[in-house]
């Protein structure tokens, strides 16, 4: 089926990203893909949402910071033990996780927010290497966001707008994108409006698992390569 976190780890079809052999359990370490892992710095991305795409081999966790519980739901039907998902409901218990994580080997945690500038959401920005700011092309949407903007500023933050759930035609994304490229730093691409995004939601998997050849995964490839580079400069800097 669909490929999972990477290099050294399975499939979910339990065959071996980089050789293809099927040595054991889906998430096991593949016994022919070489060297343990270097531990990196642990970086953190924060901000009113999440990308649930994984990177290259790297362990990623997913800390909920949003009440509506979007991302442990959908860890529950994912059943299985990859990405760690964290539930906090205290600012306190941020920081805890991102500890706790580290000392686990976790390399890039994801704190997911609600779309408010509450404390928890203040404390996640506070701690983020990088805020990234979904954003659906409308004026409703580009407002909605002022408050976070306004905070991750205050607060000094590395920052950027992801363009989301875009249509495939007509003139609002252009103008959403020039309204966001004046107020801040635009990643790229633009993540487009497709089934595949909500239906790996709906199936516990991420879009590239779901369907890994897909328009859709093929999109948020490119942006992780766009958010890993800049999580790079911030750590040079
Ligand atoms: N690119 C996309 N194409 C189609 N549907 C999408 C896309 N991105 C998200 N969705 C759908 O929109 C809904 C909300 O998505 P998601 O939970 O990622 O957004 P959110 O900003 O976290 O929302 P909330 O503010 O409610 O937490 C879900 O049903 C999801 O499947
Ligand atoms: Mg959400």
């Amino acid at each position: 089926m669909r490929p999972t976190i990477g290099k050294g780890r399975l499939n979910v079809d339990d065959s071996c990203v980089s050789c293809r052999c099927r040595p054991g359990r889906v998430g096991d370490v593949c016994p022919c893909s070489g060297h343990p892992k270097r531990r990196k710095r642990q970086e953190h991305a924060g901000g009113r949402n999440c990308s649930r795409s994984a990177g290259n081999g790297e362990r990623v966790a997913i800390v909920e910071a949003d009440p509506q519980g979007t991302i442990s739901k959908w860890k529950e039907r994912r059943g299985h033990p990859d990405p760690r998902v964290v539930r906090v409901a205290d600012p306190a218990e941020i920081e805890g996780a991102l500890v706790s994580l580290e000392a686990e080997g976790i390399w890039l945690t994801v704190i997911d927010t609600a779309a408010t500038n509450n404390a928890l959401a203040m404390h996640a920005i506070a701690r983020a290497n990088l805020c990234l700011i979904p954003v659906r092309p409308s004026p409703a949407d580009i407002e909605a966001a002022i408050p976070t903007l306004v905070a991750i500023r205050r607060l000094n933050r590395r920052f950027a707008f992801v363009l989301a759930q875009t249509p495939p035609r007509g003139c609002r994304v252009s103008e959403a994108a020039a309204s966001l490229n004046s107020l801040g730093v635009l990643a790229l691409p633009y993540v487009g409006q497709r089934n595949d995004h909500q239906d790996a939601l709906g199936a516990g998997l991420g879009v590239t698992e779901f369907a890994q050849e897909g328009r859709a995964s093929e999109g948020v490839r490119e942006l992780w390569r766009w958010i890993l580079k800049k999580l790079g400069e911030g750590s040079r800097s």
